[in-house]
Parts: C-alpha cells; structure tokens; sequence
C-alpha cells in the first residue's frame, strides 16, 4: 500500500471567480501551510477584468478553425524571467465590453458566505425593474476582489506570472503537494472554418470578429453586420444592435438549426429587428451564402459568437493523464500515471451558470485536500477526483 503525500502546500492557477472561491475555502480550513496564487493577468477578476483597448485583427482563421491557436509557449531556460507579451489568444484581452452585463440571477451566482452587492445599472433598472437581479461587470470585478481581499488573502496572489507546465521533480510536485487549476474556459475563441472567410477578412481587415473582440456597438453603426452562433454572446450582440438601431436592420443572425443556450433558448432573437437564418455556406466577395440557397449581400461585419476553445498546456508531455471540462469531473485516463500519483487535482471549469457550480467546485477541492492534508502519516489510499466520483473512471 502506498503512502499518501500529506498536502501541506497549495498553488491555485488563476485568481478568477472560481481562483478566489478555492482560495477562501483553503484558507479557511487552517490545514495547510502554504496557499499561493499564480496568476497571468495584472489584477483580480479573471474574464471580468475589463479590457479597453482593441484587440489585434485575426490574423490567422485556420488555427481558431482546427483550435491549434494555443500551444504551449517555451519556457526561458533561466527562471524567473520576464518575457514580452504574447498574441496568442489566450493572452489577448478579456471578452468584457463597456456594458456587459451578468445574465444569471445574482441569488443563483453568489457564494453562500459572499453576496453580491446590491448596485445595480441604469440600464439594468431601466429594463429590469428596479429589483434587477443582474450586474454590472464591474460590480463582478468587486465582487472576486472583495473575496480574497477581505482576509488578506490578496497577498497570496503573484500577478502577471503565467504557469506554463507542472511536473514533477524526483518525489514531489516542485514546490508543492497539490495544484489546484481554475484557469477558467472562455479565452481562446472558436471560429469555424467557413470558404471565402479568409478574402471575406483580408479585402477590408477587422471586418471579422469574434464576440471576444466586441467593444460595443459604435463600430458597427451604419453597418449590414451578420451573426453566427445561437447562444448567448450572439444574441447578447444581436440584441444590442438591433434594439439600439445602431446597425443597418435588420441584424442578419445564423441561429437556425444551432443549439440555443438550455437555459435561454432561442426568444433573445425572436424580433422584428432580427432576421434569422440557417447556416452559411461559403462567402463570395461581400456576400454571405447560405444552405437554404438564400444570400446576404453587402455584408460589412461576420461576427463569430461561436465559442471558445478550452486549452490546458499544463500536463507535462508525454502524460497519460487527460483532464477534461465535463462538468466538476476530472477522469484520469490512467490511474497508475506519474501525474496521478502525486497530488495535482486537474479541475477544468467551463459552466454556464459558472459560480452556482464554481462555489461547489472549490469547496469539492478543498475537502479533498482537506482529507489529504489531514492523512498524514496514516497509509491510505489516493483520494483522486474519481475516487470521490463514482461515475469518472
Ligand atoms: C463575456 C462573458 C460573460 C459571462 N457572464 C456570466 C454570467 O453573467 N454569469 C455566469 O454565471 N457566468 C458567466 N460567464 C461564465 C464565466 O466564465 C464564469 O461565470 C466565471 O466567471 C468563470 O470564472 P473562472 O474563475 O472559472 O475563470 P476566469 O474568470 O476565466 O479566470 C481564470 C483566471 O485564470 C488565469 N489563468 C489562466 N491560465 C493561467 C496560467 N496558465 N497561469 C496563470 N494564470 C492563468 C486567467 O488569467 C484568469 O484570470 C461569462 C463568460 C463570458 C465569457
Ligand atoms: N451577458 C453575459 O453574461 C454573457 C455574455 C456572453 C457570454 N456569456 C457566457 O459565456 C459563455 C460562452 O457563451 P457563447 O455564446 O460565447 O458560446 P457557446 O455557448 O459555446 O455557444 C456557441 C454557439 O455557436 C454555435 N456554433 C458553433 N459553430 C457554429 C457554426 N459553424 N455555425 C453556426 N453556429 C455555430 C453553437 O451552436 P452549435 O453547437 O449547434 O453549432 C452555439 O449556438 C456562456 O457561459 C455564456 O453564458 C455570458
């Protein structure tokens, strides 16, 4: 029988939402020795930091196509090192737009010991109600700062550190006993692979986007936009455009015979406003094809909602382990794997109503390093994260 590392010293990866939940839930249960945040970024606030600046125009639609856009970048051979800043689109800005607002119920997304605070939006008042139970992102942005910062535990913070791999050095996990990653999901944007796109983007640059790169409405004034995807940031964008008149009108949406959101549907582009389509299949010049044989002329602006690919380049080469967003389920391909033995708790987390289940995920953490932490010296099985899930194999 083998014999349990005692976890005693914690990295998180990412102080998101999810980063600062794991971090109050660790911290608070006064077993370990050592909790420390690596994050990218320059502040708190994960996907909630909001971004002002433009991002560049995509330059290359075949690596968002095939989702090859975010390899592993190398590592200096000298540690620490500063590095300058990278385009891949992980490191691009943040998908925030100046009004963004949440579009889950707060009493659904705050942390049981954590409210939301009450400031709520003109917009949101004037088109809610005045008990709006939705937020501004800035009011977020508190919120996940007000989470580590009120015990301090801002401090366990590194900022604008990017943690590119994790291994393991002879016995144990350098310097650490377990890793925790909420490294969050929504960063690389998925685009999918359409004929006459690339000419479509490089006869008048920036005329591609993805929602990720949406700043607001005043660049489409005027302008015939088409939207691609059936979800939530394509209807958040159509909505905008067209309730707002900003855009030439109708606001041209690719929505039929796409998965809705399950929790919105479709009604978001169920208006006058909005004429929706099926599918596209290719563009010619200025002119957006579709399946049905119908057309778009004179497009201006294709503005991709279509998602986002997931990517983890944690898992050192070469390892067996595959850590996949399913849900809070991590399935560990092989048990037996160098990974597995040691202590990292893989944790992919791409939610819909992200925090419901965020709030979950990092006390589930905690309690599992809770149980590691308390285990020392006793010779007990691994607990992995298919231990306590039956159903993960
Ligand atoms: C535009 C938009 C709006 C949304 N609105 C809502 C909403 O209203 N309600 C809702 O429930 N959900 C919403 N979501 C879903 C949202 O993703 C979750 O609510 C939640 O905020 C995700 O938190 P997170 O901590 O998991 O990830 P993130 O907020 O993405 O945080 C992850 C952090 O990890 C850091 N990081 C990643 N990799 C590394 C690395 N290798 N090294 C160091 N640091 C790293 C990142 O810089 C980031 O700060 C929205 C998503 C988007 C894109
Ligand atoms: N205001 C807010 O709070 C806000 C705003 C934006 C986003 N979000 C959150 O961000 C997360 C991501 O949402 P998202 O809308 O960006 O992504 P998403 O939920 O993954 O939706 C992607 C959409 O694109 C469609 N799609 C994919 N490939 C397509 C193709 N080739 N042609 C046409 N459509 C295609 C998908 O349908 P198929 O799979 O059927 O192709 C789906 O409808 C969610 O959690 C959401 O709640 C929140």
């Amino acid at each position: 029988m083998s014999v349990p590392i005692p976890i005693k010293r914690v990295a998180v990866i990412g102080a998101g939402l999810a980063g600062a939940i794991a971090v109050d839930a660790l911290a608070q249960e006064n077993t370990f020795d050592l909790i420390r945040v690596f994050e990218r970024r320059e502040g708190l606030g994960g996907c909630r930091i909001g971004d002002t600046s433009r991002p560049p125009t995509i330059s290359d639609l075949s690596i968002l196509a095939n989702r090859t856009a975010d390899p592993p970048i190398p590592i200096p051979e000298n540690l620490p090192a500063q590095t300058p800043k990278l385009d891949q689109p992980r490191f691009a800005e943040s998908s925030v737009y100046p009004y963004l607002e949440t579009n889950v119920d707060n009493t659904a997304m705050e942390f049981t010991q954590e409210s939301i605070p009450e400031e709520r939006s003109e917009w949101s008042i004037a088109t809610h109600g005045p008990n709006t139970p939705f937020r501004h992102w800035k009011v977020m942005r508190q919120y996940v700062s007000s989470l580590l910062e009120r015990n301090g535990y801002q401090d366990f913070v590194s900022y604008n550190t990017i943690v590119e791999r994790v291994e393991k050095v002879g016995a144990e996990w350098k310097w650490f006993d377990a890793v925790v990653v909420v490294s969050g999901y929504y960063w690389v944007p998925y685009i999918p692979a359409i004929e006459g796109l690339e000419q479509f983007e490089k006869s008048r640059p920036g005329s591609v986007l993805h929602s990720k790169h949406f700043r607001g409405r005043d660049l489409f004034r005027g302008k015939r936009v088409v939207i691609v995807g059936a979800s939530v940031s394509a209807a958040d964008i159509a909505v905008d455009l067209a309730s707002t008149k900003t855009a030439d009108l109708p606001v041209h949406a690719i929505v039929k015979g796409h998965n809705t959101n399950v929790y919105f549907g479709d009604i978001a582009f169920q208006q006058t406003q909005i004429k929706t389509h099926p599918s596209n299949s290719h563009i010619a010049g200025r002119t957006v094809h579709l399946i049905d044989g119908n057309s778009i002329p004179e497009v201006d602006h294709i503005i991709f909602g279509t998602g986002y690919s997931w990517t983890l380049p944690l898992p050192p080469p070469g390892s067996q382990r595959a850590i996949l967003a399913a849900g809070l389920i991590a399935r560990q391909s092989q048990p037996s794997s160098s990974l597995s033995k040691g202590a990292t708790i893989g944790l992919g987390v791409g939610l819909t109503v992200g925090a419901l289940l965020l709030i979950f995920g990092g006390c589930f953490i905690t309690e599992c390093l809770r149980r590691k932490g308390k285990m020392k010296g006793e010779p007990q099985p691994y607990l992995s994260v298919g231990d306590a899930y039956p159903g993960a194999s």
